[in-house]
């Protein structure tokens, strides 16, 4: 018997120290945040994941972020090297968990890799090169999932955190995205939904099973992908989007056979 679950991690109360790169800094509501994360854990209950909180640590502004700590595969996970240093130790409180669950490799120095970037469709592992993801970290990441049949695609980002704040899937075979922000040609092989030009953030949906989750706030693409019959479930992440942060990057979810 296989169980969803999804990993989070508590907001840090100085989450509004967290790192910025392309947006500038707005001043977070930390019990509002606390609400929202509340709010989204009950969403992934919702769909049917057990939903595990490991604790924050305070001295990681980012540290809810969890995403980037590590990408787990149904047959092993990869614990991250995170380009940003302030970022960096988040992965100890993270590592730990994930070891219950799957085998790990590790990305190690001179690699970086952050999660954020790695968009799995199938065996294909779509791979943003960032300013947090080198080329080095990806031919480790390469390297390391060669034996389960991955395929590691890099693709070379511009003016985007991550390759998943502008491309996530909406099924197998179909992405939303911003392609201003990386050569769409390497996605050839997908049906390409492009978020309004407005609604940059919002090419960020997690997907659980037939379900995509989308901010609240963008209207457009609510309607947009309504309109093409996707199972749209809203909810409000306005103070996450101010950390440069989308609802990917709040959970690691993964099939386990025991928890
Ligand atoms: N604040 C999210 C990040 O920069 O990693």
């Amino acid at each position: 018997m296989q169980t969803l679950v999804a990993l989070t991690r508590r907001v840090s109360p100085r989450i509004a120290e967290c790192e910025l790169t392309f947006i500038n800094r707005q001043a977070i509501d930390y019990p509002r945040a606390v609400q929202q994360h509340s709010q989204y854990q009950q969403l992934l209950r919702n769909l049917g994941a057990k939903v595990i909180e490991l604790p924050s640590d305070d001295q990681c502004p980012d540290c809810c972020f969890l995403e980037d700590t590590a990408l787990v595969l149904d047959e092993v996970a990869v614990i991250t090297r995170p380009g940003s240093e302030a970022r960096r130790r988040e992965v100890d409180g993270v590592a730990p968990t994930i070891m219950k669950y799957r085998n790990v490799v590790r990305i190690d120095s001179p690699g970086m890799l952050e999660a954020g970037d790695v968009l799995r469709m199938g065996r294909n592992l779509l791979v943003g090169v960032s300013t947090r993801t080198n080329q080095q970290g990806i031919e480790m990441l390469r390297t390391a999932l060669k034996a389960y049949g991955y395929e590691v695609v890099a693709i070379p980002m511009k003016g985007a955190l991550h390759l998943k704040s502008v491309c996530t899937a909406l099924d197998d075979h179909t992405v939303l995205a911003d392609p201003r922000h990386f050569d769409a040609g390497e996605l050839s092989e997908y049906k390409l939904i492009e978020v309004p030009a407005a609604e940059s953030m919002a090419a960020n949906v997690l997907r659980i099973n037939s379900a995509v989750c989308i901010h609240a706030g963008f209207h457009q693409t609510v309607d947009l992908l309504r309109a093409k019959g996707f199972d749209i479930r809203t909810l409000d992440i306005s103070e996450f989007l101010k950390a440069e942060a989308g609802l990917t990057c709040m959970s690691i979810p993964f099939y386990a056979s025991s928890t």
